[in-house]
């Protein structure tokens, strides 16, 4: 218990790795929308996301495991037990019940911008018929990950860094 490297015990090494991953989704995303907007490369754009998808992917998995091998989120929050007042666990959960929302919500979306994209787009890819679904998608899933994001750190915040 309480092997974080962000130095709010007792947060462990997985969830220290996938809030720092978390931070770091969101400039990689707008690197992303450059890539396509400004740059017009749209294979090096295709290549980050194909990437930060399979990082996050096995960023998470080894995160679900971890928490669970660790007794569930509650047993790692509360250490040593009854360091938090009721009170305060439910704050606590209400954050991850709205972080749970987008969490879910956001590999299914990217799942299907991707998996689309993949499809619908030549490879290189280029603009084609699939741009506008393509794009309303892509939007859809910027913004469900960042609100991931977000209330993921929120989530953190009060679990570890509120005294
Ligand atoms: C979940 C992963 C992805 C997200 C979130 C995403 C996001 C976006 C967004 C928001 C745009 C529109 C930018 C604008 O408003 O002009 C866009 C454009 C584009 N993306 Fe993606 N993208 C993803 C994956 C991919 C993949 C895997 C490919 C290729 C296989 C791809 C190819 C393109 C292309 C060709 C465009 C230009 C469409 C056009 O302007 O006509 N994207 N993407």
């Amino acid at each position: 218990m309480g092997s974080g490297f962000l130095g709010y015990p007792p947060s462990t090494l997985m969830l220290d790795v996938v809030v720092s991953a978390l931070v770091l989704v969101v400039p990689i995303l707008l690197f992303s929308l450059y890539l396509v907007k400004v740059r017009k490369n749209y294979t090096v754009h295709r290549n980050v996301q194909l990437l930060l998808a399979v990082v996050l992917l096995i960023a998470v998995v080894l995160f679900e495991i971890d928490i669970r091998l660790h007794g569930g989120w509650e047993k790692i929050v509360d250490q040593p037990a009854g360091r938090l007042t009721p009170e305060r666990m439910a704050t606590i959960r209400q954050t991850l019940y709205v972080h749970l929302v987008f969490a879910f919500s956001t590999p299914v979306l990217w799942g299907a911008t991707i998996a689309g994209a993949l499809r619908r787009f030549a490879n290189p890819p280029v603009p084609a018929p699939h741009s506008g679904v393509h794009k309303v998608l892509g939007w859809a899933s910027v913004i469900d990950l960042t609100l991931t994001s977000v209330t993921g750190l929120v989530f953190y915040y009060f679990a570890f860094v509120v005294k």
